[in-house]
């Protein structure tokens, strides 16, 4: 797998995680910057980004986002520079597969001269305008295999280095049961689907939560470097191998949704987008869930319900309220749909008829 990457990213070094945010981690920690120096971030982020940023000694500095998109601009992130001069670093992360000004970006970065690290949690396999893949533009990237992404192998990262370090990686071994629980994973997660319209799906659910054999795709911190184990680079091996076909899929039941739904719940389009979910804002996003739960389509994950998500875990976080007025008001009213490989044309007509149809 890190042949795999060397080539494919063309990039100098590659270490396998266990988890997408200890990749984040430990570029940040070889980056030899300032104990306490800002690392500019996606005001509407995940709890990792955070975790990984303070794992490495580093302080977050959240960038809110434009009227219409999900990730920062670079007129945000140049005003930002200007006023805080401990920036040093800036996390790009194409939030849901919505592709970034990584152009723009960029060049303020060199004028600035702050290290850009491209997170591809949400991105793998996402060709910027101008086709650069995302991953190769950046001093260093940070891939995540984990739940629900474009490569998933239930967990699992990478970080890919671009620039003359010689990063001293000391491996621990992963939890024990949560190795044994997320080897599993598959298999319990399809019992679960298989028995849920008896009744005895959600009773499963519930076990395996409470013996932890389900891991969330949350648990777990970056201070540590762990060691991925073999059958999780495997499946990420076989991941890449058929994840063009299955961005491409992505894109198509997207253009569904684009073409379909109206304009006002819907963010501006950049093309090479490949979309992880499909983002919509409404007024009361739990309105909207439970209406389509009567029809058999459950949306309840809300990628992101705050500006650094999950909500539960904002609190533990330095993020104030006010911060990011525009990425609060995001979380506040975001929907996605699904955009996966189980999703066919037919049920994103439908889905989106059943959106319009609450809309109304
Ligand atoms: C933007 C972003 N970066 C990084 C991560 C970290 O991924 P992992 O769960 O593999 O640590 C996530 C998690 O979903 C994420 O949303």
């Amino acid at each position: 797998m890190e042949e795999y990457l060397h080539k494919k990213y063309r990039t100098k070094k590659v270490f396998l995680t266990y988890k997408g945010r200890e990749a984040i981690a430990l570029i940040l920690k070889n980056l030899a910057l300032p104990n306490g120096s800002l690392v500019a971030i996606n005001g509407y982020t995940c709890y990792a980004v955070y975790q990984a940023t303070v794992a490495a000694g580093l302080r977050p500095y959240y960038l809110d986002l434009p009227e219409n998109g999900l990730n920062f601009t670079a007129p945000t992130l140049r005003h930002a520079v200007i006023n805080e001069p401990d920036i040093k670093a800036v996390i790009v992360q194409n939030t849901l597969g919505m592709a970034c000004d990584i152009t723009a970006i960029k060049k303020v970065c060199n004028q600035n001269k702050l290290f850009l690290i491209e997170d591809l949690a949400h991105s793998i396999g996402l060709q910027h305008l101008g086709g650069q893949e995302a991953g190769t533009v950046g001093q260093a990237a940070a891939l995540s295999f984990s739940q629900d992404k474009s490569v998933d192998s239930v967990t699992g990262g990478a970080a890919l280095f671009n620039f003359p370090v010689e990063p001293k990686v000391e491996y621990q071994p992963a939890n024990a049961w949560h190795r044994f629980a997320t080897r599993l994973y598959p298999w319990t997660t399809r019992l679960i689907r298989s028995t849920f319209s008896l009744g005895l799906g959600r009773v499963l659910l519930k076990a395996f939560k409470l013996t932890r054999l389900l891991p969330g795709p949350m648990s777990g911190g970056a201070d540590h470097i762990h060691a991925l184990p073999n059958w999780h680079s495997f499946v990420a091996y076989n991941g890449y191998q058929m994840l063009a076909g299955l961005n491409l899929h992505r894109q198509k039941i997207a253009e569904i949704y684009r073409q379909s739904l109206p304009s006002s719940v819907q963010f501006d389009h950049v093309d090479g987008s490949i979309y992880l979910r499909f983002p919509i804002r409404v007024n009361d996003p739990a309105g909207l869930i439970s209406y389509l739960k009567q029809y058999g389509i459950y949306l309840a994950d809300r990628w992101y319900d705050a500006p650094v998500a999950p909500a539960r875990s904002l609190k533990l976080t330095n993020y104030q309220k006010g911060q990011c007025p525009v990425a609060e008001r995001v979380a506040s009213q975001m929907v996605n749909l699904p955009t996966h490989v189980n999703i066919n044309e037919e049920q994103a007509r439908i889905l989106t008829e059943k959106v319009t149809q609450w809309l109304k």
